[in-house]
């Protein structure tokens, strides 16, 4: 599959560490998805998958905190659509506790967490970018 890129003109959110935390976002999704297609080891994928969590929750936060720190009206949405994006990583962990790697999976992350996070990021992270004040960024 190919993988995901991170597009400056349509992704940048005007937070710097926002922007390169959604490169190795999208970073991290893309080796999962290649572990998973090349047959990785069980372990490995799972501690992949597990260290993808991990980094979604931190950046989640963060984007989050700078959302509320200046006001930004896209902040309720964010949250929501977050909260969905963290169910379907717990499904795809359920699912993989029960198959472990396949190409199935594969393909689930690959549009349930890559595609997903790319629309997710153009669409409203990026609501982000008229909210922060120019000598913030
Ligand atoms: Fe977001
Ligand atoms: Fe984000």
């Amino acid at each position: 599959m190919p993988p995901i890129l991170f597009d400056p003109a349509t992704m940048s959110t005007g937070v710097s560490s926002v922007d390169q935390q959604h490169r190795q976002l999208i970073d991290q999704i893309n080796a999962l998805v290649v572990a998973l297609e090349r047959g990785d080891e069980a372990s490995a994928v799972g501690t992949a998958l597990r260290s993808l969590q991990a980094y979604t929750r931190t950046h989640f936060t963060h984007e989050e905190k700078c959302m509320r720190d200046v006001a930004c009206p896209a902040l309720k949405l964010n949250e929501l659509a977050h909260a969905t994006f963290l169910r379907n990583v717990e499904d795809l962990s359920g699912e993989f506790a029960r198959t472990g790697p396949t190409r199935m999976l594969a393909t689930k992350v690959q549009s349930s967490m890559g595609m997903w996070l790319k629309t997710h990021i153009v669409n409203t992270d990026t609501k982000l970018r008229p909210c922060v004040p120019a000598g913030a960024r």
